[in-house]
């Protein structure tokens, strides 16, 4: 089997070792193979419908690629540095193969327009993919919602207590983050989802092509506009980049929470053991590991959409070797994002709330003042001059070391006397939290049926 470069012609001498090692991509482009395959199929059939092809030509080109592709799938397929990249390894693989069909296979097109289509084909199903692992998350979000609709904990903002909340409400707050997620990836689609095959080297063809058919084998929307443009941005990776990265702040927020919470000091929730590791020195030890790993790996894929970002940003047009570099970091994002999701979705299920912790906690801070405050308004006080007898009170509860809830009626009364004994319905933290009942409020009943909404449009769009 001959190894000798497809392009060597012009050439009288050998490639230096190391450059063609430097310069190869099989490495870590092969793992394209399949849509490699997929869109010279696609090539062979519409240069067949053309006639540029005879249709026995087109019959043994597809049957060799075949066969290619099973001989990587069993393992037997031999990847050469020599040969550069995914591409000559198949095609020249093809022409061993099958002789000089094989060498027709190249007409019209060119391994820039060729590599292009391969990483949206590849892109295409990932988003797929990346977009189910999202829903199972949100499913889980919204199982865990429901049926901790009514659990308290404090709000936080600044960290330090603000008001009582719903567990379920907090999840609803995550499931929010994630829809938006997902419909990104669904409207980055549309724009990864347009074939540049036919751009060739960046000039287009001489040859009597036909996009529109070549488009429609492969279920890509439409044949792209611009020949320069097909060949040589990769906006559409950059942008999937950046839809990556807002999921990983998201899920390293999250996972930022779960951290906080499962410590000893906070105690709201328990991981599984089988998300947790322990220390091999402190025997009292089980570690966030999962969500700490997440919250790691959130700087890498930022990381790996600055490094696209950089490789774009001196291209002159149209295709550069540079190019050849979107690769890794596109990988690693999809990699990374796809396992991080999946660990994530896994774990939610696995998380149990410690509803005495939560609540513990949530009598402490004096989270229920805003809610003294809405009272004091509801008997006619301005609300500023209702924060400032509440901020009174509450400076008198640090003095005591109690909760608002904690004073007698006289001693709020010395505060204002429009206060009655009603209002200690509403220091309550089921009365606080009932009380928010309004289209993204943290009631129960807001909770639930704020499920039941996104359970209707998820059945909906899915
Ligand atoms: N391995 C190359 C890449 O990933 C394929 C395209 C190479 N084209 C070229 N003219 N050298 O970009």
């Amino acid at each position: 089997m001959s190894n000798k470069k497809l392009w060597s012609g012009r050439f009288n001498q050998p490639t230096d070792a190391f450059v063609e090692a430097f310069t190869a991509s099989v490495e870590f482009d092969q793992r394209l193979y399949q849509y490699d395959i997929q869109g010279s199929i696609a090539h062979a059939k519409m240069l067949a419908q053309q006639a540029i092809l005879t249709q026995p030509e087109c019959d043994v080109i597809i049957l060799g690629l075949e066969q290619i592709q099973q001989r990587i799938e069993q393992g037997g397929f031999e990847w050469s540095v020599e040969l550069e990249d995914v591409h000559m390894n198949i095609e020249s693989a093809l022409t061993n193969a099958i002789g000089d069909a094989g060498k027709k296979l190249h007409t019209g097109r060119s391994r820039n327009d060729q590599v292009a289509t391969d990483i949206r084909l590849y892109l295409r199903d990932e988003i797929e993919v990346i977009r189910s692992e999202i829903l199972r998350l949100q499913l889980a979000l919204l199982d865990m919602a429901e049926s901790e609709a009514e659990t308290i904990l404090p709000g936080f903002t600044h960290l330090q207590t603000a008001q009582p909340i719903t567990f379920g409400h907090h999840m609803m707050a995550w499931f929010e983050m994630l829809q938006r997620d997902r419909e990104r990836l669904a409207d980055c689609n549309k724009r990864v989802n347009i074939m540049p095959l036919g751009a060739a080297a960046l000039a287009g063809t001489t040859y009597p092509i036909d996009r529109n058919y070549t488009a429609q084998l492969l279920g890509f929307e439409r044949p792209s506009e611009n020949s320069l443009d097909s060949v040589s941005d990769r906006d559409f990776a950059i942008e999937f980049s950046a839809a990556a990265a807002l999921i990983m702040m998201h899920l390293s927020r999250f996972s930022e929470e779960l951290i906080i919470w499962s410590s000893a000091q906070f105690g709201f929730v328990e991981l599984s053991d089988s998300f947790c590791t322990g220390s091999s020195i402190m025997p009292q030890k089980k570690n966030p590991d999962v969500p700490e790993l997440i919250r790691g790996k959130s700087g890498r894929i930022f990381g790996h959409l600055m490094s696209l970002l950089t490789l774009m940003k001196g291209q002159p047009l149209a295709y550069n070797k540079d190019n050849q570099e979107d690769k890794e970091p596109l990988f690693d994002t999809v990699d990374n994002l796809k396992g991080s999701l999946k660990v994530f979705a896994d774990m939610i299920p696995a998380i149990s709330c410690q509803h005495d912790a939560m609540r513990k906690a949530a009598m402490q801070g004096f989270a229920t003042a805003t809610d003294l405050a809405d009272y004091l308004v509801r008997q006619g006080l301005p609300f500023r001059d209702a924060h400032e007898v509440v901020g009174k009170a509450v400076a008198r509860c640090v003095e005591k070391r109690c909760d608002l809830a904690d004073l007698e009626l006289v001693e709020l009364q010395a505060f204002s006397n429009i206060i009655n004994a009603d209002v200690f319905e509403c220091l309550t933290l089921e009365g606080s939290v009932a009380a928010r009942d309004h289209i993204g409020g943290t009631a129960p009943r807001q909770v639930l049926a704020a499920v039941a909404r996104a359970r209707a449009n998820l059945n909906g769009s899915v």
